[in-house]
C-alpha cells in the first residue's frame, strides 16, 4: 500500500482528482470504478472543473459504480444514480450509456447482480477503482462478515451504516435496508485502487485498514493484499496511524 497523506479535505479532493485525470489522459478508454458518499464529492468537483477548463475528455471512458440502494428509482435524489448524474456525469462528456450503476429497481435482483458482474468481466475488468470507506470498514456496501470471494450481490445494510447515511434522508426509516454491491472479489480484481478518507470519524477505520489484521470482520483490510493500492487521506483521518517517512508500506 502506498499512502499519500494530505493536509485537509480540499487537498484530498485536489490530489485524488489529479490522480484520476492523469490516468484518463494516459488511457482515454479507461474503465473507472466509481464510489458515492460524501468523501468523493470534492474530487468529482475538481474533475468537472478540469474538464471545463482544460478539456480532459471522457468520451470513451466507461464507468461502473460500486453499489445502489434496492428500491430507489434513479429519479430519487437519494439513489446513487441520481448522485452520480448530479455530481459528475451531467457535467462531463461521458456517454450516459457508458455509465453503469446496478439497477435497484430490477424485478429480479439476483439476475441483475449476475448481469452487472458479467458486464464488468466482458469489458475486461476495472482499470482504476475509487473507494471510500465506511466507519465499520465497509467498501462499496460490503459489510463486516462479507466473504472476501464475493461477487456482485445483495446485502442487508447494518444499523450502523443506515445511521451513517441517514443524514441524506428525511429519517432513518427512509434509508433502504438492502443494496446491491460489487463483491470484494470484484473490487480486488481492479488493476489499480485508490481509497479516499477524510476526517476524524475515519480515524479508527484507517488504523485498522493500515495497521490491523486482514479479516472479513473488517472488509477493507483485504486491500493490504492488493498489489496496487494508493490511500489518499487527510491528517485528521490518519492521526492514529504510524507512518514511516515515505508513506510506503510493505503489505
Ligand atoms: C456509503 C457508500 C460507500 C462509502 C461510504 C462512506 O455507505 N456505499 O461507498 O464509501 O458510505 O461514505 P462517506 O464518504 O460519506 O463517509
Amino acid at each position: 500500500m502506498k499512502i499519500i497523506k494530505v493536509k485537509d479535505y480540499e487537498q484530498l479532493s485536489n490530489t485524488a482528482a489529479k490522480f484520476i485525470i492523469e490516468r484518463v489522459k494516459n488511457k482515454p478508454n479507461i474503465v473507472l470504478g466509481l464510489a458515492t458518499g460524501g468523501t468523493p464529492e470534492g474530487t468529482y468537483k475538481n474533475v468537472i472543473q478540469d474538464h471545463q477548463q482544460n478539456g480532459t475528455s471522457y468520451e470513451q471512458v466507461v464507468t461502473f459504480n460500486l453499489d445502489e440502494y434496492i428500491g430507489l428509482p434513479g429519479s430519487d435524489k437519494n439513489s446513487y444514480r441520481y448522485y452520480m448524474n448530479e455530481h459528475l456525469f451531467n457535467h462531463i462528456n461521458v456517454k450516459k450509456e457508458n455509465t453503469h450503476i446496478p439497477n435497484g429497481e430490477a424485478s429480479n435482483v439476483k439476475q441483475e447482480c449476475e448481469d452487472y458482474e458479467g458486464r464488468i468481466q466482458q469489458i475486461g475488468g476495472i482499470d482504476l477503482q475509487i473507494l471510500g470507506i465506511g466507519e465499520n470498514g465497509h467498501i462499496g456496501f460490503n459489510e463486516p462478515g462479507t466473504s472476501f470471494n464475493s461477487r456482485t450481490h445483495v446485502i442487508g445494510l447494518t444499523e450502523e451504516t443506515r445511521q451513517a447515511n441517514a443524514r441524506y434522508f428525511p429519517s432513518i426509516e427512509h434509508v433502504p435496508a438492502h443494496a446491491i454491491t460489487m463483491g470484494i472479489g470484484t473490487i480486488m480484481e481492479a488493476k489499480e485502487i485508490i481509497l479516499l478518507a477524510s476526517g476524524e470519524k475515519k480515524r479508527e477505520a484507517m488504523k485498522k485498514l493500515i495497521n490491523g489484521e486482514v479479516t472479513e470482520d473488517f472488509p477493507a483490510s483485504i486491500l493490504q493484499k492488493h498489489q496496487n493500492v494508493t490511500i489518499i487521506a487527510d491528517e485528521a483521518s490518519l492521526s492514529d496511524v504510524q507512518l514511516s517517512g515515505d508513506g510506503k508500506l510493505d503489505h
